[in-house]
């Protein structure tokens, strides 16, 4: 029996909440559920201004909208991360600039981020990774003495939290992934979280093509026009309603891939006798139990691991290739320093099968990666 890296979860009444979607005829974005899901997201990123869009790139790209980036500026942003966080930059004609992550976190290492400001530097991008925050009252007060606006890439991070706050309420912006792959899915979808109060107008028009219908269907205008730059941003009813389902069964979701996450710690913690790296999350950290994943000792060595789990049905997939030095990276984009922990890192680390109701599976995971570690790296 094969072990998928992801299984999408279907845990509670999304498909009723679609059928009710379809039965009210209301289809398009904004109806009861995206307002539902809203509301969630919300209450659960420590209480900002919540709008639904069709994934986390999407919100990353309204983030940056928002900010107004012009061709010339910068935005900092660590190397390893999805695509996605160094696009919103350059679709607005701004440089990326990637900076290293730490060895413990893998989150961008906060304190390479005072050499990487420059004159034309507007904003921080801070992807928690795993589901684990970034250090972000040091990135916050960098931001302050400089000008900058913070943006939280929590697309993996819902439910997670730092110094007691909640992932989504500890920088200007925030945006959130409910693909497939995450906690909460919605097959795509997304969210963007404005805690700060400069934004909060414009991000519901950015995301209305540009006009202000929002405040037309609230009845604060008494017609709508095209007043700003935007796009279309929101997800269909359909989508919410699936999400909505999801979002009820939120405390579940959590504690079984926490519960998932924990076996594996446990029972994987003394591959660290062999040469292994594993997880770390510090004490004024929660994290959300959305990856696990294993340094291996040498990247021959993950290879072959990687290419051992998969010949017995297996997928423990790595990520991500430096951005830094991918093709278009190394086009668009500007490095501070080698990047040295970025490349050992993104060599060596391989992700392990972990989804709602992974329990038995991971049973499996665990016997064979002890196996194959032992012959291995023994
Ligand atoms: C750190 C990070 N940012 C952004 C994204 C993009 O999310 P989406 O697929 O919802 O657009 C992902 C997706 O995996 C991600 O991991």
């Amino acid at each position: 029996m094969k072990i998928p890296f992801n299984r999408p979860a279907r845990v509670g009444a999304e498909i009723e909440h679609i059928r009710d979607a379809i039965h009210r005829a209301k289809l398009s974005g904004d109806g009861r559920y995206t307002a539902a899901c809203q509301a969630e997201i919300s209450r659960l990123a420590g209480g900002g201004n919540c709008l639904l869009t069709h994934s986390c790139t999407a919100a990353l790209e309204m983030s940056m909208l928002l900010i107004d980036l012009v061709p010339g500026d910068e935005v900092i942003l660590p190397s390893f991360t999805f695509v996605s966080t160094a696009n919103a930059v350059v679709l607005r004609g701004a440089t990326p600039v990637f900076i290293d992550i730490r060895p413990d976190t893998l989150n961008l290492d906060e304190r390479a981020v005072e050499e990487a400001i420059s004159s034309r530097t507007r904003a921080i991008v801070a992807v928690h990774y795993a589901g684990l925050p970034a250090e972000m009252d040091v990135l916050n007060a960098a931001a302050d003495r400089h000008g900058l606006v913070v943006v939280e890439d929590a697309a993996q991070a819902i439910g997670a939290t730092y110094r007691g706050r909640s992932a989504g309420s500890l920088g200007a912006m925030a945006a959130f992934s409910f693909h497939e792959t995450k906690n909460v899915i919605s097959g795509e979808g997304g969210a963007l979280v404005v805690n700060d109060p400069r934004f909060v107008d414009r991000a519901e028009i950015v995301r209305e093509k540009g006009t202000n219908r929002r405040q037309f269907l609230r009845g604060a205008v008494d017609k709508y026009t095209w007043v700003d730059i935007g796009s279309s941003y929101l997800p269909s009813e359909l989508v919410a309603a699936y999400l909505y389902g999801q979002f009820e069964q939120f405390d579940a979701i959590q504690q079984d891939r926490m519960q998932t996450w924990t076996r594996y710690a446990e029972a994987l913690g003394g591959l660290e006798a062999l040469g292994f790296g594993l997880p770390h999350c510090p004490d004024h950290c929660t994290h959300n139990g959305h990856i696990f994943y294993l340094i291996a000792p040498t990247a021959v060595l993950r290879d072959r691991l990687i290419a051992a789990m998969k010949a017995d049905g297996i997928d423990t997939p790595f990520h991500y290739v430096p951005l830094h030095d991918a093709p278009f990276g190394r086009k668009v984009g500007r490095s501070i320093g080698d990047l040295a922990v970025t490349d050992d890192i993104s060599s060596r680390l391989l992700r392990l099968p972990l989804y709602f109701g992974a329990g038995e599976d991971a049973e499996r995971v665990i016997e064979r990666v002890w196996h194959h570690a032992r012959l291995l790296a023994g």
